[in-house]
């Protein structure tokens, strides 16, 4: 039975008060893949912009490609940066695998990309849609081509919702999280731009684990989607295992910074202020956020999402893959 192009949300899903309409730039990328689930399901999926991080551009792209294909999702996706704009290109073969989605049997890909101007696609984007939230799962290499594009952009999106960062520990490095030391320049024009900034750090995404008991009860909905999601987490799982925690658990991510906007009221959330270190021989790309509270420091830039209802998140992820369940 053809899905339709984008399930329609039923009744009774957990928690779906509003459906924010987003521009989705990532890096697939198992989370990022899984974000795009989410995204598909409980939000209005405008577009999809992609980014070198996990994986180089080629791959990322037809990572892109192959999920929306496979999720049926009829969404335009135009590449991006091939490399930051000044830090060497990073990726992350030991925890997504040579391809970059390793892990599910993927199907022959059908769909070709857009464009390859990922930093223009988003300034139009900005302009067609007035409520429009950008949301980045990936290094901030294209969010910072386009805020250099277009100086008015900071003012014309809802806002920019982004997974990076971490307050107080880092997974690249002790300071530093993948997508801001992927590149530090593109972060740190960004946390300046004075968009309204919605940040889901590590000390976030780390409440969100998810292991075999949570990928028994995706695989158990049957179908393709939920075998697709089963699968990526169980190869997640275990490279996550292997490199860091000994756990076959991995935190989920990417997908947490489209909850943010699709269901706030999973999460708690504090003004901040953030900036990004470019230079420390041992620092470089950490997000020195300040917490002292803002008497003391300077005006916050940014909602630092403190606190996840990892449980009710997992429901809501559920019913998300749910929603796809007799695939495209
Ligand atoms: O550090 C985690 C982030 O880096 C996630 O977005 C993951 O997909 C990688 O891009
Ligand atoms: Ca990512």
């Amino acid at each position: 039975m053809r899905q339709p192009k984008s399930p329609d949300l039923r009744p009774g899903y957990p928690g779906q008060v509003n459906r924010p309409t987003i521009l989705l730039d990532c890096d697939p990328g198992h989370d990022d893949a899984i974000a795009l689930v989410v995204a598909g399901a409980f939000t209005r999926l405008i577009g999809v912009t992609t980014v070198s991080g996990n994986a180089s551009l080629e791959k990322t792209t037809r990572n892109a490609l192959l999920t929306c294909q496979l999720l049926g999702l009829e969404v335009a996706i135009h590449a991006g940066a091939s490399r930051p704009q000044i830090a060497e290109p990073r990726h992350a073969e030991f925890i997504h695998g040579a391809s970059g989605l390793d892990g599910p049997a993927l199907p022959p890909l059908t769909r070709e990309p857009a464009g390859s101007d990922a930093a223009g696609f988003i300034v139009e984007s900005a302009s067609d849609h007035s409520d429009l939230w950008l949301v980045a799962t990936g290094p901030l290499t294209n969010v910072a081509a386009a805020l250099l594009r277009d100086p008015k952009l900071a003012d014309r999106l809802a806002g920019i919702a982004i997974m990076g960062g971490g307050s107080t520990f880092g997974n690249v490095t002790a300071a530093a999280e993948f997508n801001i030391l992927s590149d530090p320049e593109a972060a740190d024009r960004v946390f300046r731009s004075g968009a309204n900034l919605v940040l889901a750090d590590l000390n976030l995404t780390h409440q969100f684990l998810l292991g075999e008991s949570h990928i028994d009860r995706i695989r158990r909905l049957g179908g393709p989607v939920p075998t697709f999601v089963a699968d990526l987490l169980t190869f997640y799982s275990t490279a996550y295992a292997r490199a860091y925690s000994g756990r076959a658990e991995g935190p989920l991510h990417d997908p947490t910074a489209v909850l943010a906007l699709s269901h706030p009221e999973l999460f708690e959330r504090e003004r901040r202020h953030a900036v990004i270190e470019l230079r420390g021989d041992h620092t470089r790309g950490m997000t020195v956020v300040d917490s002292r509270g803002s008497h003391r420091g300077e005006e916050a830039n940014l909602d630092l999402l403190t606190r996840i209802d990892a449980e009710a998140a997992f429901e809501v992820l559920l019913a998300a893959i749910h929603s796809y369940r007799g695939g495209s």
